[in-house]
C-alpha cells in the first residue's frame, strides 16, 4: 500500500479559521492525506491566512519566504494559500510568489481537493452559490471534548476599519437542521462543549431560529453540557438572546461583546450604529439576566481622528463594565476600508494610548482572576497538566484551570474549589 501523503496546515486568525482548517484537513483526508506537525516532512503545506491587520497579513509573506529553500529541495511538495488573504489578493499572490500552487477563498475550499488534483496553479476566490458545507466530507476524525461549530458567516455591518464584509462576504445562516445534526453527531463523538461560531454570530437567523432559538434546542441534546457563542454584536444582541442566559444552564457565564470605542464620536465615524450608553445599557441587562457573567470585548486604539478626550472616554467605559479580559488593537489602515482615505493618528500617540489601555485591561484581568480564589468552578478536562496527575481545563467564565487529580481524564467535568490565581490560570482542588 502508498503511503498515506502529509499535510502541514498552519493557523491564523480567528477562531472561524481554526474550524476552517478542521474542515480543509478532513476533506483533504478523505484524499488520503493526514496531518503532520512537521514542515518538513509535507507533501502539502497550507497557510489559512488572516487579513484583519496589516501585521498578520505580512505573516504569509514571510512564511511564504521560508518555504523558498524546502519547496527547492522537494519541487514536489504542493503549496497553497487559504483564508482571508487569500480572499482579498487572490492571483497577486501566484504573481509575487512563484512557490504557490494554489490560492483558495474561505468559500471555496470544499474545491480543495478537485485543485490539488488539477494540472496547472490554481486560484479560486469565488463566492460560489452552492454551500460548501454540503460538499464536504461528515466530521468522523473528532476528537476532544470542545469544539467549533460555524454557524453564520460573512457581514453585512462594513465597520469602516473592516476587511470581514470583503474578504468573508454577505452574511449567511446555515439552515438550524443542518447544524444540530452536525451538533448531535460531534457529541456522539465525545464533545461535551460546543462553541458557536460566526463573525456576527448573534445575527444568526436560520430556518426561522434566531441564535437564542438555535441554543434552545441545541441544549436539548443529551450529553452536550455545555454550549458558547462568538463573536456577537451589540446592536444584534436581543432580549431573547439575553433571556437565553437567563434560562438556559448549558450557556455559559461568559460573553465576549466588542465595542471597539467608548467616544460616540469615534464609534459614528467606525460606523457602528450604536452609543456607548447603549452598550452600558446592554451590559446592564445582561448582568441583570447573568449577574455571574463575566464579560470581555476588543477594542482599536488611534483610529484616524481619535482625540486625546476620545481615548479617555473610552477608557470610562472600560472603568465602568470590569472586563475579565479584551484584545486591544493599534488601528491598522486596511486596503479598500473607507477608514484608510483618512488622515492617521501619529503612531507614537496610538502606541501611548494601547499601552494606557493595555495597562487598565491588564488590572481588571487579574482583579477577575483573583476574585474567583475561594470559588467553586466546574472545570471540562481539555489535556493533561505539567505536573505528574495534574490535568487542565476550563471553568464556566473560560478561565484556565489546574486541577491535581491522578484518575482525571481527558472529558471529565469536574468540581473544584479554586485556591489560587495568576494572570493566565487559576489552581484549584478536585471536590
Ligand atoms: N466580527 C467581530 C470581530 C471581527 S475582527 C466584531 O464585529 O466585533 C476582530 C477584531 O479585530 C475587531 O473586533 C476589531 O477590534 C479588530 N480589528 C478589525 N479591523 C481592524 C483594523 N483595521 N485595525 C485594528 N484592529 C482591527
Ligand atoms: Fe468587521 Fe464590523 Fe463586521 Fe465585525 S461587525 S466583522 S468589526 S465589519
Ligand atoms: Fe482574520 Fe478572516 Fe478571521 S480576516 S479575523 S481570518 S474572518
Amino acid at each position: 500500500m502508498e503511503a498515506p501523503k502529509k499535510l502541514f496546515i498552519k493557523t491564523y486568525g480567528c477562531q472561524m479559521n481554526v474550524y476552517d482548517s478542521e474542515r480543509m484537513a478532513e476533506a483533504m483526508g478523505a484524499e488520503g492525506y493526514v496531518q503532520t506537525e512537521t514542515v518538513e516532512e509535507a507533501d502539502m503545506v497550507l497557510l489559512n491566512t488572516c487579513h484583519i491587520r496589516e501585521k498578520a497579513s505580512e505573516k504569509l509573506y514571510s512564511d511564504l519566504g521560508r518555504l523558498r529553500n524546502l519547496k527547492a529541495a522537494k519541487p514536489e511538495m504542493k503549496v497553497g494559500v487559504a483564508g482571508c488573504v487569500a480572499q482579498a489578493e487572490g492571483a497577486e499572490i501566484l504573481r509575487r510568489m512563484p512557490l504557490v500552487d494554489l490560492v483558495v477563498g474561505p468559500q471555496s475550499y470544499h474545491r480543495l481537493p478537485a485543485m490539488v488534483k488539477a494540472e496547472g496553479r490554481q486560484v479560486d476566490t469565488e463566492f460560489p452559490t452552492e454551500d460548501k458545507f454540503d460538499h464536504l466530507p461528515q466530521r468522523k476524525g473528532y476528537r476532544g471534548p470542545t469544539a467549533f461549530l460555524t454557524v453564520q458567516e460573512g457581514c453585512d455591518k462594513f465597520c469602516a476599519f473592516c476587511v470581514v464584509p470583503y474578504t468573508r462576504g454577505a452574511e449567511v445562516s446555515r439552515p438550524a437542521s443542518r447544524l444540530l445534526k452536525e451538533a448531535r453527531d460531534l457529541v456522539a463523538r465525545g464533545v461535551r462543549e460546543i462553541t458557536l461560531l460566526g463573525q456576527n454570530v448573534n445575527a444568526y437567523h436560520g430556518e426561522d431560529r434566531t441564535l437564542a432559538g438555535l441554543i434552545r434546542e441545541m441544549a436539548q441534546i443529551e450529553g452536550l453540557d455545555r454550549l458558547r457563542y462568538t463573536t456577537s454584536h451589540p446592536n444584534d444582541m436581543g432580549d431573547d438572546l439575553i433571556a437565553a442566559h437567563a434560562e438556559v444552564p448549558q450557556l455559559m457565564p461568559y460573553l465576549h461583546l466588542p465595542v471597539q470605542s467608548g467616544s460616540d464620536r469615534i464609534l459614528k465615524a467606525m460606523n457602528r450604529k450604536h452609543t456607548a450608553a447603549h452598550y452600558l445599557d446592554l451590559i446592564g441587562k445582561i448582568r441583570q439576566a447573568r449577574p455571574d457573567v463575566l464579560l470581555t470585548s476588543d477594542f482599536i486604539v488611534g483610529f484616524p481622528g481619535e482625540t486625546d478626550q476620545d481615548f479617555q472616554e473610552t477608557m470610562r467605559l472600560v472603568r465602568a463594565v470590569g472586563y475579565g479580559a479584551a484584545y486591544c488593537f493599534k488601528y491598522s489602515a486596511r486596503p479598500g476600508t473607507p477608514a484608510a482615505e483618512k488622515t492617521p493618528v501619529p503612531s507614537d500617540v496610538a502606541d501611548a494610548r494601547l499601552q494606557e489601555l493595555q495597562g487598565l485591561i491588564l488590572a481588571q484581568q487579574q482583579a477577575a482572576q483573583q476574585a474567583m480564589v475561594g470559588q467553586v468552578v466546574e472545570v471540562l478536562y481539555e489535556k493533561p497538566g505539567r505536573l505528574p496527575g495534574q490535568m487542565v481545563g476550563k471553568s464556566q467564565h473560560l478561565m484556565a484551570v489546574h486541577v491535581q487529580d491522578a484518575t482525571g481524564k481527558t472529558g471529565d467535568l469536574v468540581r473544584a474549589r479554586v485556591t489560587s490565581a495568576v494572570t493566565n490560570s487559576l489552581s484549584a482542588v478536585l471536590l
